[in-house]
């Protein structure tokens, strides 16, 4: 492919107004990605020098193409939304190449399969212009239809098409070819629409046709050519992008107990034998050793996980990594860059954020962990809180390794308690504590003897005697009135 002198162009100028959102739709993310990204980073697999048609939000489509890609783009203004055809007019001065290849940012679901049908037809037959075709009878959904004849082909928008849809059920995708010297000597040719006040690219084919220049086609499945123009396209969009995607981890070996529940992005790896609960989400960027059980409803983002771990019920994790054989959750927060050794146990609502914990240590029970080293075989009890902030800033805890810390401790950070130590239940420990040693950080129970008893006694004997008052005070409020 790359002796082909080929550019390509994406339209990404739109207003997307039957979006209904703020946010141009080319910006809202399907499966974790943008949805303007999908035909850009095929362009760049396929190593096809690429420039975008921007105008709205044009910044914002700049800004996320830059950070997210690798090859450098070229960005054309289009500062009027006058069409597609006004957009690809726009960008004249930079067709550089033989053949130009024009793609709708708006069709995420395009395939390499689909780019390379379309340029080996174009090459292979040296025609003017060839485009992607596809099949679609539902009147309802608004894609220019092809009205073909024996001697002319055109597209008729959908706002124009009055015909039988049934019968004309072939639709333009939007991705066309052109060679660059037929697109120079016609572009000036398409007129505006005055419904619309638009120019369509579509307009071209007619052209084309008329002209006795040279159109072919490629029909392909509609599902890999869908537009996305409403909310409710980016939903069917997403729900087979995601679909693709389980059943690509299905073949790796990856059992989903309820895969129509569950959340899965692109940029993701699963192990084989791991089982995906219902309604888990696995967001972008995150890995999944094998042999791992993600228990339902559990939220897994930018996360590493090694192999064997268990990820029990509705536990939350971000950004940090689970080496192998550790349990986390129910209910489990796990947050900001944690580290989390082998064989290690965090239970039910523990917290733990921007802390490295080693092999085989416990904190099964309602803790909050913050700001942390925590060594080896250590055991945490239930209640445990690390007072990690001190108003100003996020101080460190240092737990070495086989410590035990009693429940409902209190540990007041900066503080390092040395390898072996104790601290006792209900302790507040601010100070370190060496190797080895037991740290009390709490009053001493006091037992009073009898004091129940006591206390009884004291009680029935003053009920006695407000009940006696209160007989007097009675007969004397009597004896006043009379
Ligand atoms: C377009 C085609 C239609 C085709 C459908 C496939 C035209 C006139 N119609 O319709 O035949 O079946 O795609 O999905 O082309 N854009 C600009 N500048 C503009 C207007 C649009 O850059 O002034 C961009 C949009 O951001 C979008 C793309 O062009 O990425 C397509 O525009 P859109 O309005 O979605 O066209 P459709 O109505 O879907
Ligand atoms: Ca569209």
């Amino acid at each position: 492919m790359s002796k082909i002198s080929i550019q390509a162009i994406v339209l990404a100028a739109g207003k997307s107004t039957r979006f209904n959102t703020e946010t141009t739709k080319l910006l809202h993310k399907i499966c974790g990605q943008e949805m303007i990204l999908y035909p850009i980073k095929l362009l760049d697999t396929l190593k096809i020098s690429t420039s975008l048609i921007v105008g709205c939000q044009s910044q914002k489509i700049e800004e996320c193409v830059q950070h997210n890609t690798q090859q450098p783009k070229q960005f054309i203004k289009q500062t009027q939304q006058h069409g597609t055809g006004h957009a690809i007019l726009c960008s004249k001065k930079i067709w550089k190449k033989d053949h130009i290849l024009v793609i709708n940012g708006d069709m995420p679901l395009i395939t390499e399969t689909i780019l390379k049908q379309l340029i080996d037809t174009h090459i292979q037959t040296n025609t003017d212009l060839t485009f992607v075709t596809s099949h679609n009878s539902n009147p309802s959904q608004h894609y220019g239809r092809i009205i073909e004849n024996d001697n002319s082909i055109r597209i008729v928008e959908a706002r124009h098409f009055k015909g039988n849809s049934n019968k004309h059920c072939c639709i333009n995708a939007g991705i066309y070819l052109f060679k660059k010297c037929f697109l120079e000597k016609t572009i000036s040719q398409l007129a505006i629409h005055a419904e619309s006040n638009e120019y369509y690219i579509t307009d071209l084919v007619k052209i084309a046709s008329e002209k006795k220049y040279t159109v072919k086609t490629i029909n392909v499945p509609f599902d890999s050519i869908r537009g996305v123009n409403t909310m409710k396209e980016l939903w069917a969009v997403e729900h087979i992008k995601r679909s693709d995607l389980i059943s690509f981890w299905m073949n790796q070996g990856v059992r989903f107990n309820s895969a129509h529940t569950v959340q899965i992005d692109i940029d993701i790896a699963i192990g084989s034998e791991t089982t995906i609960g219902c309604g888990v989400n696995i967001i972008k960027g995150t890995i999944i050793g094998k042999n791992c059980l993600i228990d339902s409803f559990a939220t897994l983002d930018k996360v590493h996980l090694g192999n064997n771990v268990h990820i029990k019920q509705n536990s939350l994790l971000y950004n940090s990594y689970i080496g192998d054989g550790s349990q986390i959750g129910p209910f489990a927060n796990i947050q900001e860059n944690t580290h989390i050794e082998k064989n290690s146990i965090i239970g039910n609502f523990v917290e733990v954020r921007r802390t490295t914990i080693g092999n085989n240590t416990k904190i099964k029970h309602l803790s909050y962990i913050g700001d942390a080293t925590i060594g080896n075989s250590v055991n945490i009890g239930a209640g445990t809180i690390i007072c990690n902030y001190d108003g100003k800033k996020k101080q460190k805890t240092i737990i070495k390794d086989n410590v035990f810390i009693g429940s409902n401790s209190t540990l007041v950070a900066p503080i390092t308690i040395e390898k072996g130590a104790l601290t006792v239940e209900g302790s507040i420990i601010t100070d370190n504590v060496p190797s080895q040693t037991l740290a009390l950080g709490r009053a001493r129970q006091a037992t009073k003897k009898n004091y129940v008893e006591k206390k009884e006694n004291e009680k029935n004997k003053k009920n006695t005697h407000s009940f006696s008052g209160a007989f007097k005070s009675d007969n004397h409020s009597i004896s006043h009135d009379t």
